[in-house]
């Protein structure tokens, strides 16, 4: 009995002495609903969470994987005279904890917004000076996943501060997924793959195909695509890169153009965080959302981050590595125009001994042969999983 006191006591003097993360969190890419690509700050209450909850519950999302209920910006209204962050107690009567609960009870977990820096990117309390007090906040109210931005940052040294703030979750003792919103100006992935379970690669993502808004602050999926290449080391279990939140089913994408998006974030291992509204999603956009055969490219053990391994232009194919020896690989049409196009399996140094698997067809296809000859839409993909025989 005394050996134990004394193991556990050295086991809590250690923990104190040295801060991690909460490891094992994440080793697959963390799956849920954020409220900023389709909410933004309006229309943001406790009774659209909760449907929210609902909805990813009753789409079958859930079932599907889909984990987190994540409120972003917003929320907060101000730090009371001892300091303590207050949720906005008009969108939010009941409290955070009862959101929480509630969230709880439908076997989802909850995750909140909050920036490294002294506000919020839309001037809300940063919690920058108040890491623990914020973080014993957090656990109180029985938060699980902390989305963890860097606005109002002059001065600070992002190392430092996401460190900080990694402790101080760490010291409040519930366990938190750690999402490092820092949109890849220090090169996070040289560093925070011991601070946070993800990291974020880029500025914001927005709801079209290319476009650039607001001077490259927003940009369309295929864009933040681009700046992927070649981060796919620093990925694994429980260290994710993180290109953004989803924009499948929001306005400026088209069926095809979304279903091509959740595709590559798949092949990229990337956090699958949804954006749309749940509660108004079309059959098509919840058939791309809850396809558990692409989600288990996305979701499959070995964790590596799919990589390029051809580019001509309007067409490129991917390859990701799967546990057991088997292979995504997904053709991505980018152009306006069908795309047809005869490869070599050889090239791609891959050898013919695979069962073929159209994903988003659900169809064995025939025998493997050293030639494939894929005809791929405007805009839209063909992903195959390659089954070792
Ligand atoms: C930054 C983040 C976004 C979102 C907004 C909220 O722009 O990168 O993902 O959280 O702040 O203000």
């Amino acid at each position: 009995m005394k050996q134990l006191t004394l193991f556990l006591l050295s086991l809590t003097i250690w923990s104190v002495a040295y801060p991690q993360k909460f490891s094992g969190l994440a080793l697959t890419p963390p799956m849920g609903w954020n409220s900023w690509n389709h909410f933004a700050c309006d229309g943001l209450n406790e009774k659209v969470i909760m449907e929210m909850a609902d909805a990813m519950v009753e789409s079958g999302m859930r079932d599907a994987g889909y984990q987190y209920i994540v409120l972003d910006d917003c929320w907060q209204a101000y730090r009371d005279e001892q300091g303590n962050i207050v949720a906005d107690p008009k969108k939010f009567p009941s409290g955070m904890k009862a959101l929480a609960d509630y969230i709880h009870s439908r076997g989802l977990k909850f995750g909140l917004y909050s920036c490294a820096g002294r506000k919020t990117c839309q001037e809300r309390p940063g919690s920058h000076r108040y890491e623990m007090q914020d973080a014993r906040t957090y656990a109180s109210w029985g938060v699980d996943y902390l989305k963890y931005d860097w606005c109002h940052h002059v001065g600070l040294d992002p190392v430092e501060q996401y460190t900080r703030m990694r402790d101080a979750l760490y010291a409040a003792g519930r366990p938190v997924v750690f999402s490092i919103c820092e949109w890849g100006w220090s090169q996070p992935w040289l560093w925070a793959g011991d601070v946070g379970h993800l990291w974020r690669t880029t500025l914001d993502i927005t709801d079209c195909w290319s476009c650039r808004k607001y001077f490259g602050v927003l940009s369309g999926w295929t864009r933040i695509l681009d700046r992927q290449v070649g981060l796919e080391r620093y990925a694994g279990p429980d260290r994710w890169n993180d290109p953004d939140m989803l924009e499948v089913g929001n306005d400026g994408l088209t069926v095809n153009e979304s279903r091509a998006h959740f595709s590559m974030w798949c092949m990229l291992a990337a956090p699958l965080m949804a954006g749309n509204d749940l509660r108004k999603m079309t059959p098509e956009i919840r058939a791309i959302l809850t396809n558990k055969e692409v989600i288990a490219i996305d979701q499959d053990s070995l964790g590596r981050q799919g990589f390029k391994a051809v580019d001509e232009g309007d067409f490129e194919i991917w390859i990701k590595h799967l546990s057991g020896d088997d292979l995504a690989v997904c053709f991505l049409n980018r152009s306006q125009r069908e795309i047809s196009k005869t490869i070599q399996w050889a090239a791609l140094n891959i050898l013919t001994t695979y069962l073929m698997r159209d994903l988003w067809k659900h169809a064995d296809l025939e025998e493997m042969q050293p030639e494939f000859s894929v005809r791929v839409p405007p805009r839209d993909v063909v992903l195959l999983r390659l089954n070792k025989k």
